[in-house]
């Protein structure tokens, strides 16, 4: 063989790879409205910057006339690109090769990227879409799904790891995604579950389609397994990328600073009058939130699960946070089950990656029901406050308004190491609120009892504990602010909390209540 010959060769070999499954398999993947691997990674990447690699790795399987199938590529693009110009690694499942499904040879592409990534404190992002283990391979396919849980498992809390899912995602295929930081999903065209319509008709005798039962709708709003629910590939993608600005590339940087010409001292009169004068009226949390942030800019996390906790990511002064906030214009911002479970997530995904907690706070306790305690509000209540408790990074709390029973203390209270704890002059920092404290205190007077009097014990009780006064004197909360300040002092307690340093008692690991 020439040289010549050999160069051809090589192109000849990379080019088979870039056809993927070839014309014919491409054209049904867009017209299921559904773009290639690669095309998805050139809209993930920087323009230019995707280096690929084990672009030739083929199957070794001869089992079903395999050995006449062989796909340089086979049916994953893996590599490095840069993301706002940071390094990530990337896999991208090709769908059009065997329907994406996963090999020996393929499992180790992922790994071997994975490895990278951890190796180079890097983030590691995964766009899914694929048929599941490849049946042809059996048990060599079901181990390597099991050193891809492996990997992901020894990654968490050590490089960012990103899912999306842009395809068919189902059986043991969703416990990777579902180890990782955030899964994002496409409306219509991705689906996840563990087992499918088919089965479910079988064995229940439900009737659900594969979106009604694993769509992007159901995962970001009813079982809170999808933290974005994009409504094309170009979103999701976008919004990855966007994600990855207020991430750190592992867990020993700080999350990058984005310079801002906000002023870090702009006051906001309209916080004076956020809060409405009757305590049980609701307002929208996220107006506070946003008039507080850098350019007033929000990225949420999980907007359509439990909404009556708000998650997501801003910036003070450039610098990246979490933020956490009970939300009054949704179950009068109750913790439930999945709030505490969104919001525990949240929390320990902040306190891996060293970004700051920003809580605000209006919050009147535990939803009470028996649907609540049948399914577990204790446990899943308490890892919000484990989360919390376990928590090192700086953690700044504003009070707005009702702080009341555990919840108070739950929500990064002083008591469990917050860092920088305010109220404002309308918060209500109790065991509960007036009307159940009459309550509980007068209950032998019985029913009998006088509406004026109860109206006069309520009123009683409002004005000696339902304020911020009684725990400022006992320096619960640090300072009493005026909410138009709120920007400035949180921006000023970040600035001094910069150096913090806290640890938890050495340990294998705790155990969290799960
Ligand atoms: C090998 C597969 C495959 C698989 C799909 N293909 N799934 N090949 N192994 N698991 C191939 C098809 O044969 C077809 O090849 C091509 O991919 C596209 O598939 P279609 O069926 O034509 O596509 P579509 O109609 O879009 O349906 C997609 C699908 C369906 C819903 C994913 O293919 C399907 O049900 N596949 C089987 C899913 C499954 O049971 N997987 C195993 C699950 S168990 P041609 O040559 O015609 O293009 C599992 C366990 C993981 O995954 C365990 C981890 C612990």
């Amino acid at each position: 063989m020439s040289i010549e010959e050999r160069f051809a060769e090589l192109r000849r070999r990379n080019a088979l790879a870039e056809q993927g499954g070839g014309e014919e398999r491409v054209r049904r993947q867009h017209k299921a409205g559904k773009k290639t691997a690669r095309e998805r990674l050139e809209l993930l990447l920087d323009p230019g910057s995707f280096l690929e690699i084990d672009k030739l790795v083929v199957h070794q399987s001869h089992d079903f006339d395999m050995a006449e199938q062989r796909i340089p590529g086979d049916g994953v693009v893996t590599g490095s690109g840069r993301i706002h110009g940071r390094p990530v690694f990337v896999f991208a499942q090709d769908f059009t090769v065997f329907g994406g499904s996963l090999s020996e040879a393929y499992a180790r592409k992922i790994c071997k990227v994975m490895d990278l990534a951890m190796k180079t404190g890097v983030p590691i992002i995964g766009l899914n879409d694929s048929g599941g283990a490849r049946i042809q391979e059996g048990v060599v396919s079901l181990a390597g799904y099991a050193d891809i849980f492996l990997r992901n498992t020894l990654a968490s809390g050590v490089v960012p790891q990103i899912s999306a899912v842009m395809g068919p995602c189902a059986g043991g295929a969703v416990y990777s995604p579902a180890i990782t930081d955030f899964v994002f999903m496409v409306k219509n065209t991705s689906y996840m579950f563990v087992t499918g319509p088919d089965v479910i008709r079988a064995v229940t005798h439900e009737t659900v389609t594969a979106e009604e039962l694993g769509g992007a709708t159901t995962h970001g709003t009813t079982s809170g397994v999808a933290h974005f629910a994009a409504d094309s590939e170009e979103e999701c993608l976008a919004l990855i990328r966007e994600l990855l600005t207020f991430l750190p590339q592992n867990n020993m940087e700080d999350p990058p600073v984005r310079p801002t010409r906000d002023p870090v001292d702009r006051r906001d009169e309209s916080l004076q009058t956020i809060v409405p004068e009757q305590p049980n009226r609701p307002y929208d949390m996220k107006d506070v939130i946003r008039t507080v942030l850098d350019e007033q800019y929000f990225f949420e996390v999980q907007g359509g699960f439990a909404p009556n906790l708000v998650i997501g990511f801003g910036r003070l002064g450039g610098r990246p946070v979490g933020i956490v906030a009970n939300q009054p214009a949704h179950l009068a911002g109750c913790l439930d089950i999945n709030a505490s479970d969104k919001g525990a997530r949240f929390v320990r995904f902040c306190d891996c990656f060293n970004i700051p907690l920003v809580t605000f706070e209006d919050v009147p306790g535990f939803l009470p029901g028996t649907g609540q305690e049948f399914g577990g509000i204790i446990r899943h209540g308490a890892k919000l406050l484990y989360a919390y408790c376990e928590a090192t990074v700086p953690k700044l709390t504003v009070i707005t308004r009702k702080a009341y029973g555990g919840a108070y203390c739950v929500m990064s209270s002083k008591h469990i190491r917050g860092d920088a704890n305010f109220a404002y002059p309308t918060a209500e920092i109790a065991v509960m609120g007036p009307d159940g404290a009459v309550n509980v205190l007068y209950r032998r007077d019985g029913a009998g009892d006088a509406a004026a009097l109860r109206d006069a014990r309520i009123r009683e009780y409002r004005e000696k504990f339902a304020n911020p006064y009684v725990a400022a004197e006992r320096g619960y909360v640090d300072e009493v602010i005026e909410p138009r300040d709120t920007r400035a002092r949180l921006c000023a307690a970040l600035d001094v909390l910069r150096t913090k340093r806290d640890a938890n008692p050495p340990k294998k690991h705790g155990n969290m209540p799960l």
